[in-house]
């Protein structure tokens, strides 16, 4: 078996800056007047977390979350555990959770509960891609990009075995060749 290849472009950067911006939009109107706490996860939302938060006119601040997935026999799919928590307390404040794809679900469901359970004023979702195709458990997406076909996708803050997340754009990755 050979490394895998990138089949194609699903999206250009300038696809991707234009979505960004007009979300980016969308959730300033949503928020005005008020102050955003944006949170991503560790390492696949970090690009799009940034290119999101220099085009907000909101006032913006940023915390992260490091996590790990992983599904056994005894657990089912699904599990996730938190790595590396939040610097602060999220306590009363308009939060957003900014992921980098919603597949299965699992991931945002677990992290929405979590951070549901500190106390903020607010809490929304806000994904750069959506596979509805794949869903499991239903989360409730408040803002999204793009929604993809079923296949593997990398680029943009998105990985395979850590590698393809710095191109600037996001392309399929044929992983049988
Ligand atoms: P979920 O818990 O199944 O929704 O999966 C979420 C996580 O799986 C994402 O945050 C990604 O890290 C990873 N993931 C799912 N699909 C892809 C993909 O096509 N490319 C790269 N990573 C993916
Ligand atoms: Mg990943």
């Amino acid at each position: 078996m050979s490394e895998p290849a990138i089949e194609r472009v699903l999206f250009t950067e300038e696809q991707i800056d234009q979505r960004i911006r007009a979300l980016a939009a969308e959730i300033s109107e949503k928020y005005a007047g008020r102050e955003l706490k944006l949170i991503g996860v560790l390492k696949g939302s970090i690009f799009f977390l940034t290119a999101l938060a220099r085009e907000l006119t909101v006032a913006t601040k940023l915390d992260f979350l490091g996590i790990s997935s992983f599904a056994n026999k005894r657990s089912g799919p699904g599990m996730v555990r938190i790595e590396k928590d939040l610097d602060d307390s999220i306590e009363g404040e308009d939060v957003m959770l900014v992921e980098d794809i919603v597949d299965t679900g699992f991931t945002a469901r677990y992290l929405l509960q979590n951070l549901a359970g500190r106390g903020p004023h607010s809490l929304a979702l806000c994904t750069l891609l959506d596979r509805t195709s794949r869903r499991i458990v239903q989360v409730p997406i408040d803002h999204r990009c793009f929604e993809i076909p079923d296949r593997f996708v990398v680029g943009f803050g998105l990985d395979h075995k850590q590698l393809y997340r710095n191109l600037k754009y996001i392309a399929v990755l044929n992983l049988e060749t």
